[in-house]
């Protein structure tokens, strides 16, 4: 094509695509011309524009490794895993929110009941609920993946001080699809921003603050895995997650109880904790594999 024009462009790329082509790869590879171009000409980017967005990505690469990927960060700070996961949510289940780069494969298995705080100074929490499916089948045997930060806001992989299954752990259900723990109040932190990521949100006046939050990833035989978060519904930065991961069915009361109130057995703890702490209450609602 000679005669290739910024008006004619986008067709021309279209045109371009080759015979084997997948419809879905066309599909997908047209729009993204279609809307990249369009990014061009209406913003009348400039070269040095484009090259200072290059330069941005390549860092995110050189950036990247088996423990961080930028690529990831990039993709949550710009609201994409966000709307991804918002796109394939099903109204009658619990809403998926951003897994994060901090899960760790082979979390230990821990019994119902068991604790997560372990030496940590700071507020106890009870957690506990059900994982049912969207008709209310309560779930015996589903494995509840749970993971936070620690009292300093770091996760066990960005902290040499902490062992790595520290606030790890994987629980199964009971017969009734319960499953229960302790651990300690989580807290408000930041998202990594040493790299392009934080350059992109200091360029664009945001803070890099997420609330406090635990990480769920929730499985069972025949039922689509559910990834989620579960916030407290008094921290000051839900309505500013810097990767948009809040949702309502995700916000959660800690509810305060008093001295002395501890079950006095099912808990590791019981018989430990005389002090006051809160109790919290989740159910997570699986899709099935086959809707
Ligand atoms: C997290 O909650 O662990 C997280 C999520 C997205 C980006 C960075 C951290
Ligand atoms: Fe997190």
């Amino acid at each position: 094509m000679r005669t290739v024009t910024s008006d004619n462009i986008t067709d021309t790329f279209i045109n371009y695509f080759g015979p084997d082509t997948s419809p879905r790869t066309k599909e997908l590879m047209a729009s993204l011309a279609t809307h990249l171009h369009q990014f061009v000409r209406e913003t009348q980017l400039t070269h040095e524009e484009w090259r200072q967005a290059l330069e941005l990505l390549k860092w995110t690469g050189d950036m990247t490794s088996d423990e961080r990927n930028e690529f990831v960060l990039l993709s949550d700070v710009l609201g994409v895993s966000s709307l991804v996961d918002m796109l394939h949510s099903d109204p009658k289940a619990t809403n998926s929110s951003v897994l994060g780069p901090f899960h760790v494969l082979n979390s230990p298995d821990r019994e119902y009941g068991a604790d997560l705080k372990q030496q940590f100074e700071g507020e106890v929490i009870l957690v506990e609920g059900v994982v049912k499916d969207t008709q209310g089948k309560l779930l015996a045997g589903a494995k509840v993946d749970i993971w936070q930060t620690a009292p300093n806001g770091m996760y066990s992989s960005q902290d040499p001080d902490q062992a790595i299954e520290s606030f790890h752990g994987i629980f199964t259900t009971d017969e009734e699809g319960r499953y229960a723990f302790t651990t300690v109040r989580p807290v408000s932190y930041t998202v990594p921003s040493d790299g392009p990521v934080g350059v992109l949100l200091n360029a664009t006046g945001r803070h890099p603050w997420r609330p406090s939050h635990l990480h769920y990833m929730v499985s069972a035989p025949g039922y689509r895995t559910l990834v989620t978060e579960v916030f407290p519904n008094d921290d000051p930065y839900l309505d500013q997650d810097t990767v948009f991961g809040v949702r309502e069915d995700l916000v959660v009361p800690y509810h305060a109880k008093e001295a002395g109130s501890f079950p006095k057995t099912g808990f590791e703890l019981s018989g430990k904790v005389n002090e006051a702490y809160s109790k919290i209450h989740f159910d997570a609602i699986l899709i099935n594999d086959g809707s």
